[in-house]
């Protein structure tokens, strides 16, 4: 964070400081999380789910806090505040306004969000300090909190904005108005809390309407819903895509037999070949944002070819391939489930195989509204269609999955349901031989990150 006084960081989110000296200084960043706290960084107590950050203002004042910002009165150094987040959100956009030289650069969509961010920051690291957000700290609480680490030197601040409703990204857009944004799909990821397909466009529309006519506004030219959003913005229109028309694009892309896409970048600026690092066709999409971006930062194209085909998966669970000394393979996607990543995991699932006995294991891809089990039936067809010899469905919101794996008739392999991980591993136990490849892949809160982590031998965390 940058510089300021308890004092001014009071004032900032109009809160009352208490057993504190106002001139103390801050240097270090807002973390909720009492573990993280830091020597000179600040303390935000928020109620959660399961546990009140107010029960753990003293160890992270002993951490080296030098406050809390607390929405009751506590022992120790304090800022009182009414609402935790609004002063959280206050104090992220005094800073970053603070920072006339750092460049915001937003990035939204459905599915591919943090994997683009992670792509991008790779690229623009290379042309100045950058602060970007771990793993997918993207909300009301992971964006501003992002935002806060920012320092004087900072140049480039990457930020991914999710949304589950209207108004979300346009008041993250607020907090850190962005110069560059990038719209990468609308999906079906969250329609359910949404309504339909029209009202999660409008609302990841909000980023490219909250640029300003200086801004840059880069599009999905292979998405329609994407492309329509250039109506919204005042900003300059850039499209990417695998398309013909975008103005970032690539030709000639083949996947390689380890499910690694190469492709020739074509940019206004020139071409050059990229070979990614990251597993499946999905992820050329995500590469051309990033590509997008950092050719309007001033990157050359030989340098972005380069740094592409150098980046590597930085947030977990995402595509993430283990070769396990027996020859069998394991494909860890358990972050994240939606109905287009579940189709681009198979897809990338039977290109890695090719010849080899493939397995995937899915559990439930969550928030899908009524649609939930028609979504789940298509991804057992997609399951079966892939040629996988064993389906092993997890979780009785996935149950549609056996059906629409079963309704295949030209398909033989193994359908198995099962309630949990852990049976899951289980059935994993008297299936897999040398050789094999499995993938595992569910919405986060199915937990089946602990599947993989069986099958690889690492360590749950
Ligand atoms: N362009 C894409 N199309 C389909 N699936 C994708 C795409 N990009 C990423 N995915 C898959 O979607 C899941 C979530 O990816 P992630 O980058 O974390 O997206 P987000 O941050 O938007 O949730 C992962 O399983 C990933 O492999
Ligand atoms: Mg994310």
């Amino acid at each position: 964070m940058i510089d300021m006084t308890l004092g001014e960081v009071a004032d900032v989110v109009g809160g009352r400081l208490s057993g504190a000296d106002p001139q103390a200084r801050v240097s270090a960043p807002v973390e909720f999380d009492s573990r993280k706290a830091r020597p000179g960084g600040l303390f935000l107590a928020l109620p959660g789910e399961h546990v009140d950050g107010h029960d753990y203002v003293r160890p992270a004042l002993d951490a080296g806090a030098v406050a809390a910002i607390v929405t009751r009165p506590v022992e120790g150094p304090s800022i009182l505040v009414d609402d935790g987040l609004a002063a959280l959100a206050a104090l992220a956009s005094f800073v970053v306004r603070r920072l006339p030289n750092a460049l915001t650069i937003g990035i939204t969509g459905s599915v591919g969000k943090t994997t683009t961010k992670d792509l991008a920051a790779q690229l623009i690291e290379r042309l100045g300090p950058t602060v970007a957000p771990y793993g997918s700290y993207n909300n009301e609480i992971g964006h501003p909190l992002t935002v806060l680490r920012v320092t004087g030197q900072t140049r480039y601040l990457v930020l991914e904005l999710s949304a589950r409703g209207a108004g979300h990204i346009a008041q993250l857009c607020q907090i850190a108005p962005p110069r560059l944004g990038v719209v990468l799909c609308v999906g079906h990821a969250h329609t359910g809390e949404f309504g339909g397909l029209a009202e999660v466009a409008r609302a990841k529309g909000e980023l490219p309407a909250a640029l300003p006519p200086g801004g840059v506004a880069l599009l999905n030219a292979d998405d329609p819903l994407v492309l329509a959003m250039a109506e919204r913005t005042a900003a300059r229109v850039v499209t990417f895509g695998t398309g013909p028309r975008a103005t970032v694009r690539a030709y000639g892309v083949t996947l390689g037999s380890d499910g690694r896409a190469s492709f020739t970048l074509v940019t206004p600026a020139g071409t050059a070949v990229v070979k990614l690092r990251l597993l499946g066709a999905h992820n050329v999409v995500n590469a051309l944002a990033a590509a997008a971006l950092a050719g309007e930062l001033g990157m050359g194209v030989a340098d972005v070819a380069e740094g592409l085909s150098a980046a590597t998966n930085r947030s977990k669970w995402r595509m993430e391939v283990t070769e396990r000394p027996d020859g069998v393979t394991v494909i860890n996607d358990a972050y994240n489930a939606n109905p287009e990543a579940v189709a681009a995991a198979l897809d990338t699932l039977a290109t890695v195989a090719r010849g080899r006995r493939s397995f995937a294991v899915l559990g439930p891809m969550n928030e899908l509204g009524e649609e939930s089990p028609q979504w789940h039936e298509q991804a057992g067809v997609l399951a079966a269609r892939a040629g996988v010899a064993g389906l092993i469905v997890v979780g009785e919101d996935a149950a549609p999955m056996l059906s629409g794996a079963k309704a295949e008739r030209s398909w033989q392999g193994e359908l198995i349901g099962v309630p949990d991980a852990d049976s899951a591993v289980a059935a994993l136990g008297n299936l897999l031989a040398p050789g094999d490849v499995v993938l595992v892949k569910a919405s986060r809160a199915a937990g089946l990150e602990r599947v993989a982590l069986a099958l690889t031998g690492e360590a749950a965390q």
